[in-house]
């Protein structure tokens, strides 16, 4: 008998973590590596966020919440999608989790019976799938193109749509492409028929255009949302999920049975990071689009494709079919010779293969330092493969 469910043992790494992991072993060598292959910002929390904490601490705000979340949190989110989008939403269909990742959870579990189908982009973020499949669902796939901005296209989730089909997932602005869907295709996704997930965590980090919630278009849909991104929270494992009426009981109980609540202190915290950090989040969002652009130029300067400039979040999905057919090789081939952290596009799926992910959630400093490292190693790798060549 297994001692380890197959299920556990089933369910795919996050191959990212593979060269973070190799990552840190050249660094307790003593090598210096630039890390743009990391999803998280590199700012610190925003002060009053931080104080907003503290307070809550010394009113010995420390216990359990509600199992929904806190009202007042849940008010101010509703408060912040009808000022941001423009819809009204009832506190009571607002569940506050701890992180996106369990609301993602608790969606999918509330929604997909075994056997049951979701529609989602390939490239995508890694777990989407890998938590279908947990639970015994089948992700089904719909290829999306660089050449197109990795944009879902409604006519070929059309395709896809059969019985077994509960849901279709979005994510824009995208991780791992960085890229918005349109206002026409997201109005057009919501108008298929089945549910839609929205997950909306980079909601925020849009830059120059307007992102669109799916709630403008539909209320047959899920919103996913939280606090890591936007607002430099990874750590305080905050967020939240916006349900239709009949499924906030259903996931009350799974988040009661599985969670409790989310944690107490950051659910405080997270009032004060809707309500008074807006220029903060200003500031860093600003920031982000000045790497962007420097990131943009230099990456194609590098002979790396990016056909449509990424809008949003603060990665790019670029083409390095040229370098080799294994971006897990590269990856690996990079990080040793070049001393310089990417994610291979292949961890975001078969589509993604011949991509590299490239995160500028990195000061301008070491963009620019990995960005030059990685032109002297493509320089001298080029060099060698034409002695080789010669050889030949
Ligand atoms: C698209 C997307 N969704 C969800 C998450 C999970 O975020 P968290 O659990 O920190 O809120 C991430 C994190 O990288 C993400 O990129």
């Amino acid at each position: 008998m297994n001692r380890v469910a197959k299920r556990a043992n089933k369910i795919p790494p996050f191959i990212v973590m593979d060269v973070l992991e190799k990552a840190h072993e050249l660094e307790s060598q003593g090598r210096s590596i630039i890390h743009l292959e990391i999803g998280e910002p590199d700012f610190p929390t925003p002060e009053c966020i931080c104080l907003g904490a503290k307070e809550a601490i010394e009113k010995g705000e420390t216990h359990y919440t509600h199992s929904l979340g806190i009202i007042q949190l849940r008010e101010a989110i509703c408060e912040h999608y009808h000022a941001k989008y423009g819809v009204r939403i009832d506190p009571n269909q607002v569940i506050i989790t701890s992180g996106t990742s369990p609301a993602l959870f608790m969606i999918f579990s509330a929604l997909l019976e075994a056997g049951d189908e979701i529609i989602m982009s390939d490239p995508h973020y890694p777990c989407y799938p890998n938590l279908a499949d947990f639970l015994g669902a089948g992700p089904v796939r719909v290829r999306v193109e660089e050449e197109d901005g990795f944009q879902l296209r409604p006519d070929e989730i059309k395709r896809k749509i059969g019985l077994k089909t509960k849901a279709i997932l979005i994510n824009s602005p995208s991780n791992p492409t960085g890229n918005l869907l349109s206002t026409e295709r997201m109005q057009e996704i919501a108008n298929l028929g089945p549910l839609v997930i929205s997950d909306e965590i980079y909601h925020g980090l849009v830059y120059g255009k307007k992102e669109h919630s799916i709630l403008e278009f539909t209320d047959n849909a899920f919103v996913l949302n939280g606090f890591s991104k936007f607002y430099a929270m990874t750590g305080w494992r905050l967020g939240y999920l916006i349900a239709p009426p009949d499924f906030i009981r259903p996931m009350q109980k799974i988040q009661q049975n599985f969670f409790i609540s989310a944690g107490s202190v950051s659910q405080w915290a997270g009032i004060t990071a809707l309500t008074e950090a807006h220029k903060d989040v200003e500031r860093m969002k600003g920031v982000y689009d000045e790497r962007r652009k420097y990131m943009i130029r230099r990456i194609r300067e590098l002979g790396f494709g990016l056909s449509v400039e990424p809008e949003g979040a603060f990665y790019m999905f670029v083409n390095a079919k040229h370098l080799s057919d294994s971006s897990y090789d590269l990856a690996f081939e990079i990080l040793e010779n070049a001393g310089v952290g990417v994610s291979p596009g292949i961890d975001f799926g078969k589509n993604g293969e011949g991509y590299l992910r490239f995160s500028y959630a990195n000061s301008l400093e070491n963009i620019k330092e990995g960005l030059d490292r990685i032109d002297r190693y493509l320089n001298r790798r080029q060099d060698e493969h034409l002695v080789l060549d010669k050889r030949i």
